[in-house]
């Protein structure tokens, strides 16, 4: 059998599959053919551009909402000033919804400079950039001190990590005792192999999927309190999606014949119970709590 790739050819694969030459300028286009003014954007006009994840913008807030964020209503509101990690956060969109929604401040990591670079355009262009930090570094090495955020979030990227061990048990590091770790992550279904293409891979090389029961048991296994565990069914709402706007983070980045081939081959494994998809919420418990 062949020798599983090193983490740090993992990332080069990954970071040369996600990332894309002249970012900035296709998504300014973009936007801009989409009718948007691009001296006066807010948050809500980039949601079909910045949230690359199924369910878009709406599996955020729900996210958001199973790991008990309440909407920011005044200065003192619950989730005001929460700081969290974003890691693999794209082009920011889930980090910007938290900002703006739940009143978080938010560190992102992406291992994809071209994203990075989007991203902070993006941020600076809404007014977030005090609010909303954008990092280039690697999900299995975090640069941050023990114990420094209230909240770790991740949405669709970790499919694209080999070593979960590592992944997991540097969320829980970086987390404060108390805090909690949300995250939306494509699962590997029942019924085998995917098909390819994925959204995140072309060929199994990329492509890091668990089952529930074995990523459940290795996240409770660093040390980490189950709160919510809810698979997702996505194929009902993409049988009723409507076709994806020119602007949507999607076709930017897959075009439109490569995307075509990603959408059948996930209709078929939806459908054959091959992928799954879970929100799921954790709590990294504190000393002495019961
Ligand atoms: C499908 S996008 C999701 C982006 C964002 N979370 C969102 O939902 O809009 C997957 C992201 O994971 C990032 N990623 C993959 N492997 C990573 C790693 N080892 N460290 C940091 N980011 C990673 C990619 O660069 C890409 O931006």
């Amino acid at each position: 059998m062949d020798e599983p790739a090193p983490a740090d050819r993992i990332a080069e694969t990954t970071a040369r599959y996600w990332g894309r030459t002249d970012l900035v300028r296709i998504v300014l286009d973009a936007l801009q053919a989409a009718g948007k003014d691009l001296d006066r954007l807010d948050v809500d006009d980039l949601a079909a551009t910045d949230q690359f994840h199924g369910g878009g913008r709406p599996a955020t807030v729900r996210l958001a909402e199973l790991a008990g964020f309440a909407s920011r209503s005044g200065p003192d509101a619950p989730g005001t000033g929460l700081q969290v990690l974003d890691v693999g956060g794209g082009l920011g969109g889930p980090a910007r919804t938290l900002a703006a929604r739940y009143g978080c401040t938010v560190t992102v990591i992406d291992l994809t400079a071209s994203y990075v670079e989007a991203a902070q355009e993006l941020t600076a262009r809404v007014g977030y950039d005090e609010r909303v930090t954008h990092l280039v570094g690697d999900a299995v090495d975090l640069p941050f001190e023990d114990d420094s955020f209230d909240v770790v979030w991740t949405q669709n990227s970790g499919m694209n990590i080999a070593d979960k061990a590592t992944l997991y048990r540097g969320f829980h590091r970086v987390l404060r005792p108390g805090g909690i770790l949300a995250f939306q992550e494509p699962l590997a279904g029942p019924a085998g192999d995917p098909h390819y293409p994925l959204m995140w891979a072309d060929r199994p090389e990329l492509s890091f999927l668990w089952r529930d029961h074995a990523l459940r048991a290795l996240v409770a296994g660093v040390g980490f309190e189950e709160q919510v565990w809810e698979l997702v069914s996505e194929a009902a709402a993409i049988a009723t999606a409507p076709a994806p706007p020119p602007h949507a983070v999607q076709r930017l980045i897959m075009g439109d014949e490569r995307l075509a081939a990603i959408a059948a081959a996930n209709r078929r494994n939806l459908a054959e119970d091959r992928i799954a998809t879970v929100h799921a919420v954790f709590r990294k418990p504190a000393p002495g709590a019961a």
